[in-house]
């Protein structure tokens, strides 16, 4: 199973695209992440990027798609991947479109999350309080809200189009968020058999 994660930051997308990825047993490529590794450890790419994210900017394409292209690769063997964080306008759909397709990994299916904005400014200030990362500041989560808004969220008509688009309700808690999520991908693809959950194991052990 091939699936995308579109939603706002703070929706989730990290959160459940790890359970989805555990759960279906898939490799899960989080753009956000690998360009943090890439800061971190100051390579050229993360040098050129930095102030894009910490601006709460979009990085230049070209360098996004090299890295997703290097992340999916060998994922066919793997039964699939979550990819989250890609793409995030229409030339990037677009452009997955064409390169993925070409590769065999097109997209199959496109999960969105919703949540409304108070709630990712309320997650997101938390976490930055928690967490040293630099983007969750009030001033960066807003400008990530408006570029969702209106550079981001037209990909989902793009996608309802083509019929590869299921959205789930991520105003619940995280447990049922991915409950839902489960769900909602398991009936997509009812060749999938879901896994029991430990607390099942245990019980059919005795
Ligand atoms: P990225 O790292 O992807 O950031 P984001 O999209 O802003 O999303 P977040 O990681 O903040 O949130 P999330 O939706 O993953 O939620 P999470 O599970 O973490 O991208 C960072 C930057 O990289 C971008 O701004 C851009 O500059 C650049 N970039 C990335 N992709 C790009 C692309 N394709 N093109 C160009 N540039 C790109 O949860 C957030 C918090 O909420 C956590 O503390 C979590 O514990 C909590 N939480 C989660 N779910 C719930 C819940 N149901 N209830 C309560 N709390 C919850």
């Amino acid at each position: 199973m091939r699936v995308v994660m579109l939603a706002p930051p703070g929706a989730g997308k990290g959160t459940q695209g790890t359970l989805i990825a555990r759960h279906f047993d898939l490799p899960h490529v989080a753009l956000g992440d690998l360009l943090r590794v890439h800061m971190s450890r100051r390579t050229p790419v993360g040098e050129r990027v930095r102030e894009y994210v910490m601006a709460g900017e979009l990085v230049p394409d070209e360098l996004v798609l090299e890295l997703v292209v290097h992340g999916l690769r060998g994922t066919s063997d793997r039964g699939g991947y979550v990819l989250d964080g890609f793409p995030r306008s229409i030339p990037q759909a677009r452009q997955a479109d064409h390169i993925l397709t070409e590769l065999g990994l097109a997209p199959q299916v496109v999960l969105h999350l919703a949540v409304d904005d108070d709630e990712v400014v309320r997650r997101l200030l938390a976490r930055g309080s928690l967490e040293n990362r630099l983007d969750d500041n009030e001033i960066t989560i807003r400008r990530r809200l408006d570029v969702y808004h209106t550079v981001t969220a037209p990909v989902l008509d793009y996608y309802a189009a083509n019929s590869r688009l299921v959205s789930v309700d991520a105003m619940q808690s995280v447990d049922a968020v991915g409950e839902d999520v489960l769900d909602a991908l398991e009936t997509l693809n009812p060749d999938v058999t879901r896994l029991p959950a430990a607390g099942d194991v245990l019980e059919s052990c005795g």
